[in-house]
């Protein structure tokens, strides 16, 4: 097996795992997902059975690898990683399926990048706990079933959408990941910040909590920020005044939007007209990836209300121009 599938997602893992919540107890919010997983790993476990496979999806950072080491932990279990785009050939999948134990947990984030000619493989192993392989030379090949211990699958995607419907199929647990709400990022700031050794007041929790789009990721990266200037302009605490100063200086604004929403707007309101403009107009437009946009800022932006998708394309509302600061004709709503 290629060296990269495992290493790759390691090391940015390492990164994070001690500020990674590591039971469900301590994951904050998502009510309605850890709920329903309670329950079903409950299930599972007073029946001696492996969890059914599960599959997350959601934008960027909002918890669903952190979900996937908290799935692995309560149910006892090892967790073994990859990421769709690194299994290049069957044999990657095959030599990761075969080293499961039972009860293990096999996570592939980006399921949606794996190629198709191996997802077949997986189909089997999901629904049968099975891995058929092909043996022999081009005069007598043959196809031997080899059995799998009972595992669970956990896959995670931006993009649901993008899996085939054999595959999303056999996920037996789909959940959505939701932007979080100001009060669940007030108490991941926190949270972090305790297990940083950094003291935050709650006024300033609260304001990063309020420019980090929703998103458990940004906080924590932008507390980290904060917490240098903090550190660097005053005496490391962290209050509300060096906050405020820290996220105009990084240039978040008060929705939380950075440079790249920015530009997105503008262009859709000044060289679209507002829109409505396709996709790929846009991107090109801003000279950004279309995934890029669909996956990381669309998302954001659609929920908060500043742009609005018809079937003709993208459009700016009323509030993405007062928000901009920008003359907003009466046509617009
Ligand atoms: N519910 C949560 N409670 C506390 N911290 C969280 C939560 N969800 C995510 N995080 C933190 O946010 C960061 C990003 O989460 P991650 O699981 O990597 O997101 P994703 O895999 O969806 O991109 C991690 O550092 C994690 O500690
Ligand atoms: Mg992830």
């Amino acid at each position: 097996m290629d060296e990269r599938i495992v290493s790759k997602e390691r090391l940015e893992e390492d990164e994070e795992l001690n500020i990674r919540p590591d039971s469900l107890e301590e994951y904050i919010g998502q009510s309605e997902v850890k709920e329903n997983l309670d329950v079903f790993m409950k299930a599972a476990k007073m029946r001696d059975e492996s969890l059914d496979h599960v599959l997350l999806y959601g934008p960027p950072g909002l918890g669903k690898t952190t979900l996937a080491y908290i799935i692995a932990n309560e149910m006892n279990g090892n967790i073994k990683t990859a990421s769709g785009p690194s299994i290049e050939k069957s044999g990657d999948l095959a030599s990761l399926l075969s080293t499961l134990e039972p009860g293990d947990i096999l996570f592939i984030d980006e399921i949606h990048r794996m190629p198709r000619f191996i997802e077949e493989i997986l189909y089997p192993a999901m629904e049968d706990f099975a891995l058929d392989i092909m043996i022999g030379n081009e005069s007598s090949k043959r196809n031997i079933r080899i059995d799998l211990p009972p595992f669970t699958l956990v896959g995670a995607t931006t993009r649901a959408g993008d899996l085939t419907s054999p595959l999303r199929d056999r996920f037996g647990i789909v959940s959505k990941l939701q932007y979080y709400t100001v009060e669940e990022l007030t108490s991941i700031v926190k949270r972090t910040s305790k297990v940083l050794e950094c003291v935050i007041e709650e006024d300033a929790a609260i304001e990063l909590a309020t420019r980090s789009r929703g998103t458990p990721r940004i906080a924590n990266r932008l507390l980290k920020r904060v917490r240098d200037f903090a550190l660097v302009m005053g005496n490391g605490n962290i209050d509300l005044e060096i906050t405020k100063l820290a996220l105009d200086k990084l240039k978040v604004d008060r929705l939380g939007l950075d440079d790249t929403d920015y530009n997105l707007l503008k262009a859709i309101i000044e060289k679209f007209n507002g829109g409505p403009v396709g996709i790929e107009a846009l991107a090109s437009s801003i000279g950004e990836e279309q995934t890029t946009i669909e996956d990381v800022y669309e998302p954001y932006l659609l929920q908060t209300g500043l742009l609005k998708r018809t079937s003709r394309g993208r459009m700016a509302t009323r509030m993405a121009y007062e928000h901009l600061g920008i003359f907003c004709p009466d046509k617009i709503d």
